[in-house]
């Protein structure tokens, strides 16, 4: 950050966590990682590269919500408003909003990578000079709060776009809701993108692309750990999988075992039966109803809520009860 001076607030997670929590999740039956280990700098790219797919459609959806309907969304948020982004990544959805807000505090991008979070808040700065960034490295899933200072703001909204929600259970996201619920006050906002149920070929092929984007996305996890925790998986050995479980509601990403191996993590060893998954992701599909009543259990007053043309996607304006 040369040119801007903004302040970072540093709660980056420290790498020994990072091993903590995948030997725990490999030493679980069925074996299972966090999807937020996908996104490493490679990863993150990657990611970049899903959301351009013609597969793909939550992300050209949710933007086409966005920039048609920028300034209805703007006029329920009030004037002087504190926007909080979790999990802000490279912060692309929040500038189709900022053009339509009156007079924001500032914005306060909430991010777990470090570079990433550094380059965005010197983007944002050079494409809108008068907002004021505070940006904080953190893991949000992880007790959400954000720093005194910030939270004293009149009014706060948080923004939630890109159906990141749906990697979440419905209970973690309701205890993610309320988490997110501590830093806002009664009548503050929530503005939550969320990707809605559809037909299984659909959900599959967006999360299976024909040129095998995700499939390098999900694998890059294996790379990931390789390098920075000491594992020792042969990449070459697990196959990328992704299927729709119409009784959860979810989309599953796993990474299935091709062979009967072994492999070292640091100083462990875990074994894999052939066909045998570690599960990486889920991706949740709500109908409206059943994602208005989820967000009333953790105590947001539902407001208001915008679909694309075709239909796919729907952002919600929720208040904080
Ligand atoms: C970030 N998240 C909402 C994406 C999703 O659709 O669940 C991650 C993703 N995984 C595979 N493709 C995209």
């Amino acid at each position: 950050m040369e040119n801007c001076n903004a302040e970072l607030y540093d709660f980056e997670p420290r790498a020994s966590s990072v091993l903590r929590e995948v030997l725990a999740g490999l030493s679980q039956n069925p074996k299972t990682l966090s999807p937020k280990f996908l996104y490493d700098k490679r990863g993150s790219e990657i990611f970049e590269e899903i959301c351009k797919l013609e597969e793909y459609y939550p992300t050209r959806a949710e933007e086409e919500i966005l920039k048609d309907y920028a300034s209805e969304i703007s006029s329920l948020i009030s004037e002087d408003a504190l926007i909080i982004e979790p999990g802000s990544g490279s912060g692309e959805k929040i500038r189709f909003l900022i053009p339509h807000l009156k007079k924001p505090t500032g914005y306060v991008p909430v991010e777990i990578s470090k570079s990433i979070l550094l380059r965005m808040t010197e983007e944002l700065h050079q494409q809108f000079p008068e907002l004021n960034v505070h940006p904080v490295c953190m893991d949000f899933t992880k007790d959400f709060d954000i720093p005194d200072a910030l939270k004293s703001a009149k009014h706060k909204v948080v923004f939630f776009p890109g159906s990141t929600i749906g990697n979440f259970t419905p209970e973690e996201s309701m205890s993610l809701l309320r988490g997110f619920g501590r830093v806002l006050t009664k009548g503050d906002g929530l503005l939550i993108g969320v990707d809605l149920k559809k037909d299984a070929e659909i959900l599959e092929h967006a999360y299976d692309d024909r040129e095998g984007v995700t499939a390098g996305f999900n694998l890059n996890l294996l790379n990931r750990l390789n390098r920075e925790i000491s594992a020792e998986f042969n990449i070459c050995n697990f196959q990328h999988q992704a299927r729709y479980n119409k009784e959860l509601g979810r989309v599953e990403m796993h990474l299935v075992s091709k062979l009967s191996q072994i492999v070292r993590v640091h100083e462990t060893i875990f074994r894999f039966q052939e066909g045998e998954t570690i599960h990486t992701e889920n991706s949740y599909k709500y109908s409206e109803n059943e994602f208005i009543t989820l967000a009333g259990r953790a105590r947001y007053k539902f407001r208001q809520l915008w679909k694309n043309r075709k239909k796919q996607f729907c952002v919600y304006y929720f208040e904080k009860d």
